[in-house]
């Protein structure tokens, strides 16, 4: 077809090459608009999926800090350490609520890395709640988190210490909180202690620092109060002190009552052939919240079905009961019949509780003999004694009779 036109005269062949002319150039002009409004719709569809950015409502934990601290404000919305350093492909940005300005701006003193928002120091204008926003080549979600910044003066202490419970006067341990974020870029982390304001060094040997912890030798109620850490880490060529506040509380042990086995008595007297019943009973304290017992007689230091399977002597029903607002527990051993063997046999009752374990021991005596014949020979005594008596009298009556006479 183009060929045929060349072939024709000059002045046809110039005006149907302009209107070709014309129709390419309103092409490639066509083709560019469409070029230039699709990339100049791009930035209007990001936004479109900006306000579709999904929010995940506050953080739980608020950070409350001193003011001239390094503070890192971590977006709750980036998991892990590693998660924030692998992923070059998610977008984090910072900026404060009620406000479209991204954080930080143009401070030297704050950035954005390993997914939070790192200021150091934090000024007590930085107190605000921020908003992170994460965004991937797909998901977009945001979340807040609270910063307050406090004055650094005593009355602050409070605000932004955290409460350690040691037990009474046993060994504890204090650890230094959230030094995380930090601790990653250390160098030589040193961590100093302070309880007080007061330098815990080498030569006190009732608070020892290993690190992050604080080691507490038999705790004491005057050990109570404020403790300071310190930790000193070196970032992006500057030193940093970072310091948390510890408030420690002493609390005495829960009063746990030890069961103590209140009877049988050393030794027990039974004739031979009769029946026997020794109870152990364990004192278990005062009746609310008895603590836990286990009370077990023992024969020869075995269980008893065990030494006498044939029942004669056996451990009778485990009762607890009350008494006057005291809890006791209460197992007998009952004999069926006592026999010679049992006065060389050792009994014992065992009490396990939680934290103690206690034994008493127990021994069968055979009635005395002798004893029991004193018993029936009072009577007789007396007997003897009231027929002497009246013989007496008869006999002074009939010689008075014979004076008479
Ligand atoms: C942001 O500020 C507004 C008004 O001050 C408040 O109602 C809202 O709860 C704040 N948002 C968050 C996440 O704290
Ligand atoms: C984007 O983030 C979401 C949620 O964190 C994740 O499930 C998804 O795999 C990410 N997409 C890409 C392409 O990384
Ligand atoms: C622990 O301290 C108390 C007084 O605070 C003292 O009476 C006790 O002997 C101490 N115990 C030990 C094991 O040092
Ligand atoms: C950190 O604390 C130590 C001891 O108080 C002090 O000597 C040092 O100057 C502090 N460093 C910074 C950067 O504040
Ligand atoms: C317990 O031991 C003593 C001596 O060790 C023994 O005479 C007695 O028979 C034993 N009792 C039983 C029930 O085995």
């Amino acid at each position: 077809m183009s060929g045929s036109q060349r072939q024709g005269p000059g002045p046809q062949i110039s005006t149907s090459s302009i209107f070709q002319k014309l129709l390419e150039t309103m092409f490639i002009l066509y083709i560019l608009i469409v070029c230039v409004s699709a990339l100049t719709t791009q930035p209007e569809e990001q936004a479109v999926a900006s306000t579709l950015c999904q929010f995940h409502g506050k953080h739980y934990k608020a950070e409350y800090r001193l003011e001239g601290e390094p503070v890192v404000l971590k977006c709750p919305l980036v998991q892990s350490q590693l998660e924030a350093n692998a992923s070059s492909h998610i977008l984090l940005t910072w900026r404060k609520n009620n406000s479209a300005q991204l954080v930080p701006r143009k401070e030297p003193r704050m950035w954005v890395g390993d997914g939070a928002l790192w200021l150091l120091p934090a000024l007590r204008e930085d107190s605000d709640t921020y908003i992170c926003t994460v965004r991937n080549a797909s998901h977009c979600g945001e979340m807040s988190t609270e910063l307050r910044v406090f004055m650094n003066i005593k009355a602050s202490l409070k605000l932004v210490s955290y409460v350690q419970v040691v037990t009474l006067s046993t060994s504890g341990m204090l650890v230094c909180p959230d030094l995380r974020d930090f601790l990653p870029h250390r160098t030589d982390a040193k961590v100093r202690w302070y309880k007080d304001s007061v330098l815990l060094d080498e030569n006190n040997s009732k608070f020892v620092g290993v690190g992050k912890r604080l080691v507490i030798s038999n705790a004491s109620m005057e050990d109570m109060g404020y403790f300071t850490c310190v930790l000193t880490f070196s970032l992006r060529g500057r030193e940093y002190n970072v310091s948390r506040n510890i408030e420690l509380l002493v609390k005495k042990r829960r009063e746990e009552t030890i069961p103590v086995i209140i009877s049988p008595l050393e030794t027990v007297t039974a004739s031979l052939g009769s029946k026997l019943t020794i109870p152990c009973k364990v004192f278990l304290g005062p009746d609310e919240d008895p603590p836990f017992a286990y009370v077990q007689w023992m024969a020869n230091n075995s269980e008893v079905p065990n030494i006498y399977p044939g029942g004669r002597l056996m451990q009778g029903d485990v009762r607890e009961y009350s008494e006057n607002n005291e809890s006791y527990i209460e197992v007998p051993l009952l004999f069926n019949p006592v026999t010679r063997e049992d006065l060389h046999t050792d009994f014992t009752c065992k009490v396990n509780g939680k934290q103690s374990h206690q034994v008493l021991r127990t021994t069968v005596k055979e009635a005395s003999p002798t004893f029991s014949w004193k018993i029936a020979l009072a009577p007789l005594s007396l007997v003897i004694l009231v027929l002497g008596g009246m013989w007496m009298h008869r006999w002074w009556k009939g010689r008075a009779e014979k004076h008479i006479l």
